[in-house]
């Protein structure tokens, strides 16, 4: 499936703004870890942008209705399955690294834009340090869970540092394409 078939099958079933942003932040994070690993830049980047497709439908058994969506459109069984390894408990599903850089990117992406928002210059000049510090002020950004953040980095297998540049630079790429449409990941 190519990227723009992708985008139009994700609208079908994702109508909030906030919910297609965080899809293409994961497509963006996904798409710099393929890169980092010398995989398929293509193939992450679907993952990602497809990964939380139930989500808005379903969120209660999200991402269990995942299949449901994806396999009629003729998504492999490593897909489906890779989709819903980010799922919670899934740790078991995990056995490779696209799909251990599916869950650390998924929450962290959003964070990084959370904290870039912040930020006067927004992504330029955006380093680990200052992600480190919005992590430890426990009034930003609640929902998100510091431990399950760290647990999914370690589990990748990268430091912190080159997890935050890394993906960073996956959102400054991302963003520069989305200008030219108009868009914006900052909201
Ligand atoms: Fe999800
Ligand atoms: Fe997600």
């Amino acid at each position: 499936m190519s990227r723009e078939e992708a985008v139009k099958l994700l609208k079908e079933h994702v109508k909030t703004e906030q919910l297609y942003r965080h899809s293409l932040a994961v497509e963006a994070g996904m798409r710099a870890y393929a890169k980092h690993f010398g995989e398929d830049e293509e193939a992450w980047g679907l993952l990602g942008l497809l990964h939380d497709i139930d989500f808005e439908k379903y969120p209660e058994v999200h991402p269990a209705k995942a299949p449901e969506l994806l396999g009629p459109a003729g998504f492999d069984q490593d897909f489906i399955d890779a989709i819903l390894s980010h799922g919670l408990n899934a740790e078991a599903m995990r056995t490779d690294q696209k799909r251990k850089a599916l869950s650390a990117v998924d929450q962290m992406s959003s964070f990084i834009i959370a904290v870039a928002r912040m930020r006067p210059e927004y992504f330029d000049g955006l380093k680990a340090k200052s992600v480190k510090k919005k992590m430890k002020d426990k009034a930003f950004a609640k929902a998100v869970d510091r431990d399950d953040l760290e647990a999914t980095r370690e589990a990748l297998g990268v430091e912190f540092a080159d997890h935050i540049d890394i993906l960073v630079q996956g959102l400054v790429e991302q963003e520069e394409k989305l200008k030219e449409e108009g868009f914006s990941l900052l909201g």
